[in-house]
């Protein structure tokens, strides 16, 4: 299992935790917002683990506030984060799914 978030400390601390529990996990740091990350990131979880079978997408945020004071940075920063993140993060790893069928 890899766990990948902006947050690294919290993502190896994670990892370290369900490895101590005999899972054999990695922690990594990435942004979703950069694709160049975020491919270079599943190529180290595929040589640390082998081929991606399952992605989930949860890297996630709000913008705070009430709607009607939601800035446009803030709106593009929920977008940029939950919508265009989720599919660097799944146009990376989706070809490994197909490939095994
Ligand atoms: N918790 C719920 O019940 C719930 C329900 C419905 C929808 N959601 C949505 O799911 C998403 C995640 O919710 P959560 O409760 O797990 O939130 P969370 O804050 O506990 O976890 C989100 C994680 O995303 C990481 N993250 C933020 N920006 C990132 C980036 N650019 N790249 C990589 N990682 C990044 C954060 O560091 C954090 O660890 C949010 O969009 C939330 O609105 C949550």
């Amino acid at each position: 299992m890899a766990l990948l978030d902006v947050q690294g400390d919290v993502a190896r601390q994670a990892a370290d935790e369900l490895t101590a529990k005999g899972a054999e996990a990695v922690g990594l740091e990435v942004d979703v917002r950069d694709r160049t990350a975020v491919e270079a990131a599943m190529d180290e979880v595929r040589t640390a683990l082998g081929p991606i079978e399952i992605a989930v997408t949860s890297a996630g945020v709000d913008a705070d506030g009430a709607f009607t004071a939601i800035s446009q940075e803030a709106w593009e920063r929920v977008l940029a984060i939950n919508l265009t993140g989720t599919f660097h993060c799944l146009q990376a790893t989706v070809p490994d799914m197909l490939a095994a069928g």
